[in-house]
This record gives C-alpha cells, structure tokens and sequence, in this order.
C-alpha cells in the first residue's frame, strides 16, 4: 500500500469537539441546540444510523427529540409530525432519515421541512441557493464532509479534475454543486459518472479525485483508480460473511487494498465519511441554533 488514509474518525472527532464548545456557548445564551430527528420504518441500517446520530448529539450537548414510527403511518401523518417540529422553539434542526419505506413520498417530505430548520440540506430551497454560491444555505452533511476531508489533504482542487461516481440526491448531485463552486477546496472540473455511463474507468481514471457514492461493494478496483489520486469512498455495504459474528461484513464502493496501490490519499470504510456525515449534521444544527440566539459569527 502507498497511499496515505485521511482518517474520518479523528477529524469527525475534532469538528463535534468544536461543536461541543459552541453548543455549549449557545446553551449560556439560553438556547439549547435541539435536533428533531425521525425515523420511519424498520431499516436496520436507518435505525444504526440514527443510533448513532443521537449519541453523537447527546455528547456534543444537542437535545434530540425523536419520534419514531412503523412503517403503516401515513403521508399525512408523516407530514403531521415535521409540521410539529417545524413549531416547535426548542428545535433548530430535522432529520427525517431516508430513505423512507415504499408508498411514503421524500420529496414531499424534504420539502416540508422549514428550510431554516433543514439541516440535512435537503430541501429544495436549501439546495438552490447553494447551488447558486449563497454560502448561507446548509450543505448536505455527507458532500460537506467529503469537502472537508479533501481539505484536510492539502490537495490543489482549484482546476483539478474531480470525477463523482453516483447522482444521488443525498451524495452525488449536491457533490458536484459543491465542488463546482467559486471557493477554496473547490473551483474544480467535474465529471459525474452513474449507472448508465460507458466505460466506468475510462471516465474514474481521469479523476484527480475519485469520490465514490453508487452503493455497490467495491465496484471501483484498482486499475480503475488513476495514479496519484485522491480516492473517497462513500459506500458502506453490508457483505455476507459468515467468519463474522454479525454474519456480514462491511465494504465500501472502492476495492481499498487494490486503490491504495495507486492512489496518494485514500478513505477506509469504515472510519472515513461515515463520521464526518455525523459531524457536519452537528455542525449544521449547532449553526441553526446559533442564527436562532444571534450568535452567528
Ligand atoms: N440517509 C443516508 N444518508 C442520509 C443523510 O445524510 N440524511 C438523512 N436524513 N438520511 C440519510
């Protein structure tokens, strides 16, 4: 192995230390940074992350409130509940976590979120001034976190050539918004690659940095990785294996040990974005909460 891992968990762990030191600033001013968090369905990967996502704001002194629901409640009832966070004053952020069971509609959902609370990034209004360059609007917390985490490596991106794989609304879309933008850790070329494009590693060895977001294991092997790149890797796959004690295991969308071989800087799954989603979800409400007491700097 050459390339050198940019390390997710301990950079996810500076940013909720930072977090946990405005929290707590915004908590002297009298406003308790509270995040509304719904989970409908039962997803046992939702359920970890949201976990996950609780705990994390639990240390980082954010109160959650969570409202969780089976998978028979209805669109109006789902719509009922982001209406009431929405109201209510101790909440500065909602997290409705996706994806949401068949029959229930995400778009309407995200877009019922007051966008001053919309902390994941998702809401449509949210997404367009970003898109637009308006640095006030929030960042979908996973793109955010992989921006930072090509921050952290030093790397010229201003003219470089970034190559997304996947075109999801959640990673690859608001990805390429980002990293087109007019900013540092930005201003790049980017090619974004999906399911239906040819010759996939004709397009992801042109990439500079490669950030991989497709949810399919180790799609992206070696030889597909060009020399000297930045390699992300946003998958995590649950993979059958029986040697485990969960009988899975988990891999990303990048064949690591065989990109490693090529590329300067690479991420591990797990430990690489995964924490950095929970980071910049803490971040963004933490912000909201700050707008909320006046004490955005
Ligand atoms: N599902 C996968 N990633 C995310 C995320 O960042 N936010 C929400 N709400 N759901 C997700």
């Amino acid at each position: 192995m050459t390339a050198r891992i940019i390390d997710g968990k301990k950079i996810a762990a500076e940013i909720r230390g930072e977090v946990a030191v405005r929290a707590k600033a915004c908590a002297e001013a009298g406003v308790v940074p509270g995040l509304g968090v719904v989970l409908v369905g039962d997803d046992p990967a939702s359920r970890v992350y949201v976990g996950m996502k609780t705990k994390a704001c639990a240390e980082a002194g954010i109160r959650t409130r969570d409202v969780i629901r089976n998978s028979e409640i209805s669109q109006a009832e789902l719509l009922a509940i982001v209406d009431d966070l929405n109201e209510d004053p101790g909440i500065h952020g909602i997290l409705v976590q996706l994806p949401l069971p068949r029959g229930l509609s995400e778009h309407e959902v995200t877009g019922r979120i007051d966008p001053a609370k919309d902390v994941d990034g998702f809401h449509p209004v949210n997404q367009g001034r970003m898109t637009q360059g308006d640095s006030s609007a929030f960042r979908p917390a996973t793109p955010a976190g992989v921006q930072e985490l090509i921050r952290r490596t030093g790397v010229e991106t201003s003219g470089a050539h970034v190559v997304i794989v996947g075109r999801s609304n959640i990673v690859g879309m608001p990805m390429s918004a980002i990293m087109l933008q007019k900013e540092p850790t930005a201003n790049a070329t980017v090619t974004v690659a999906h399911s239906r494009t040819r010759d996939l590693g004709a397009i992801t060895r042109q990439g500079e940095i490669l950030i991989v977001a497709v949810g399919v294991p180790e799609l992206v092997r070696g030889d597909m990785v060009r020399e000297g790149a930045v390699v992300i890797d946003v998958g995590v796959n649950r993979v059958e294996d029986p040697s485990r004690p969960k009988g899975y295991r988990l891999a990303g969308d990048v064949a690591f040990e065989e990109a490693a071989e090529r590329a300067s800087w690479i991420t591990a799954v797990p430990g690489g974005v995964g924490p950095m989603t929970i980071a910049m979800l803490l971040r963004n409400t933490v912000r909201s909460a700050e707008r909320m007491a006046g004490l955005e700097s």
